[in-house]
């Protein structure tokens, strides 16, 4: 989704602005831009397509000046095309913008009244020209940009350069993310810290309604009534940058063997050899956890399937009523709270529209506390909840989930016996859950290690046009994984369905030219899954099966088997899911799609 860098330099800071753009990629774009003020010029370059078609427009035709905004553009208003690509600009403004201004038509009206003319689709373009028209009374690109918020419905971050004052950046969030980066006479501005940790590493998190003047060697914060504010400074360390692809061929392939050592992260500090430590949930989690009679998750994509797993465990394990709902459906409607519901919140990035707003919603809904199960410290997520437990997965790169999804469902487990101990979950069955917990790395390892088998397994599926994932019980959400895997990195149409259903219609479907996938660890539901693919196997269907190695399955002519070490049942759900990441990578790069940034998709959707 959009990306926005800025910075403020003695140095010209154009390969700034490009190097910041390029490791924002990974979020998902159509289109990039910069404009930079040399020489109280506006100097702007944009293109359709990759980072690398403006880097190579900016050799060819060289900028230089020492303050500057840049953007990778997502389209919402307007296709993708270089006249709909940012910086935006209005005669002496140019701005960049993450979000969506909802009342962009009534405002461009009111602008084309004034005489504007609108040059692009976007709703971007009504906030150049706004600025453009408050700065005339005001003089002051500070207080015109406090000014015009005042205008906005939605969300925005918004970065503006003006060549009246060729010193500096003014910026505001609201309901978008944006950080400053703090340099050596130097600053910065980023929807993403990983843009900038090129140049710095200390960085101030905007809260929102936050607006911001930035110089070379000045940080301003101030909130929509001009009065000053104050914001920490934090230092990020190392560990959380690692951003590149080492050997492998996509960022996807070496987030799935990542998983190994991310998972031992993920538990690391937060288990005994026989429990689970409490503190990694905070100080104040005990006295919340004490309270807690029911669950409520909400996440979007991946991170919702993660949250329909944990529903199996904290039912069976804990005890506890959990309900699970997508956050955009969530936020829209009237629900039902029970006393001392915990609302979970469940993200990679800690800032996808949706789950943030069904948070901001539920601390009027009388939920006892809220947690954040996510993976980027100090994102919007992390900092409006009571309580976060970091699934400390590492930057996720690739637009399909992998590493995140996993580690997402350690945490989870830890929060699940965390509560679960308060009521019926037994010492013993602590100290078996987490006995299976640190298996993980050695099973993660051997079922990767399967790759050759998988690969060759792909290519029964790389000219398909369909295929059907089914699992039973907690294995069902392992099956949605799946299938969501496939077709966001392979565009092959694939759905799941809970084994049982599978005569209930999805029954019609099956022919030769339909895969049908199925996981099948050693669990109770063996027997009852075996005979839902007999109900396949009797219509002709090609099997595909993930099966525990003493599930008694056997290669035939229309069934293929792939045998996975015995697990403990615990961990079956992240083991399992495991081959089928591999087994949607290896179609895709048969497919030659884009695997990293598969078409229409972003990693971070930061607007509804
Ligand atoms: C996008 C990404 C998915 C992700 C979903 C939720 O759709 O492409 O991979 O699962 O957003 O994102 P979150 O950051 O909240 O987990």
């Amino acid at each position: 989704m959009c990306g926005i860098v800025g910075a403020v330099a003695q140095r010209n800071v154009t390969k700034i602005l490009v190097e910041g753009l390029k490791r924002l990629e990974y979020r998902g774009y159509d289109s990039a831009g910069i404009a930079v003020v040399s020489e109280d010029q506006l100097v702007l370059r944009k293109a359709l397509g990759k980072v690398s078609e403006l880097e190579e427009k900016c050799i060819a035709n060289p900028v230089h000046g020492g303050v500057g905004i840049a953007h990778t553009r997502w389209a919402t208003h307007g296709k993708p095309s270089e006249v709909n690509a940012h910086p935006h600009t209005s005669d002496h403004i140019a701005v960049v913008h993450n979000g969506i201004i909802e009342n962009h038509a009534q405002l461009r009206a009111q602008l084309q009244g004034k005489g504007y003319e609108f040059l692009s689709q976007t709703d971007t373009e009504v906030v150049a020209h706004l600025i453009h028209s408050l700065y005339e009374q005001s003089g002051s690109l500070k207080e015109t940009l406090r000014q015009a918020i005042t205008h906005f419905d939605g969300a925005y971050a918004l970065g503006v350069v003006s060549t009246k004052e060729p010193d500096l950046i003014v910026c505001a969030r609201s309901g978008s993310p944006l950080v400053l980066g703090v340099g050596i006479d130097e600053n910065f501005i980023a929807s993403d810290q990983l843009a900038l940790r090129q140049v710095t590493d200390r960085f101030v998190f905007l809260d929102e309604g936050d607006l911001a003047e930035i110089t070379a060697d000045r940080i301003d914060i101030f909130d929509i009534n001009g009065h000053s504010v104050e914001r920490d400074v934090v230092q990020l360390t190392d560990a959380e940058e690692s951003a590149d692809k080492g050997e492998y061929r996509h960022y996807m392939l070496k987030e799935i063997y990542e998983q190994a050592t991310v998972l031992q992260n993920t538990l690391q500090g937060r288990v005994s050899k026989t429990g689970v430590l409490e503190e990694a949930f905070g100080t104040e989690a005990k006295a919340i956890f004490d309270q807690v009679e029911a669950i409520q998750i909400l996440a979007c994509g991946t991170s919702y399937h993660a949250g329909m797993i944990a529903k199996y465990w904290f039912e069976d394990w804990a005890g506890l009523p959990c309900a699970v709902e997508v956050a955009s459906e969530y936020r829209y409607r009237k629900t039902v709270v029970r006393p001392n519901t915990l609302f979970v919140t469940i993200s990679q990035s800690g800032e996808t529209a949706d789950t943030l707003a069904a948070l901001r919603s539920s601390k009027e809904s009388g939920y006892l506390a809220s947690l954040t199960v996510c993976n980027v410290a100090n994102s919007s997520l992390v900092r409006e909840s009571d309580l976060r437990l970091m699934t400390l997965a590492g930057p996720e790169i690739g637009v399909a989930s992998t590493k995140a999804f996993t580690t997402q469902l350690v945490a989870l487990q830890l929060l699940v016996i965390a509560l679960g101990r308060r009521g019926c979950l037994s010492a013993e069955k602590e100290s078996e859950l987490v006995a299976g917990l640190l298996q993980l790395p050695e099973l993660c390892k051997q079922v990767l290690d399967l790759d050759g088998p998988i690969q060759q397994m792909s290519e029964a599926f790389s000219e398909k046009n369909h295929a059907l994932f089914l699992g039973r019980g907690v294995q069902f959400p392992v099956a949605l994984e799946g299938a969501l895997k496939l077709k966001e990195i392979s565009y092959i149409h694939a759905e799941a369905y809970p084994a049982g259903e599978l005569k209930h219609g999805p029954l019609a479907l099956v022919d030769s030219d339909m895969p049908v996938v199925a996981v099948a660890p050693n669990d109770e539901l063996l027997e009852k899954l075996k005979s839902n693919l007999e109900e396949v196997q009797a219509r002709g269907g090609k099997l595909f099966v993930f099966a525990d190695a003493k599930s008694g399955f056997s290669n035939d002519h229309g069934t293929t088997v792939l045998s996975l070490p015995h697990v403990p049942l615990n961990i079956a759900p992240i083991i399992y899911t495991l081959p089928l990441q591999l087994l949607s990578y290896h179609v895709a790069v048969l497919k030659g799609t884009d695997v990293d940034q598969p078409r229409n998709l972003a990693k971070s959707v930061t607007v509804e």
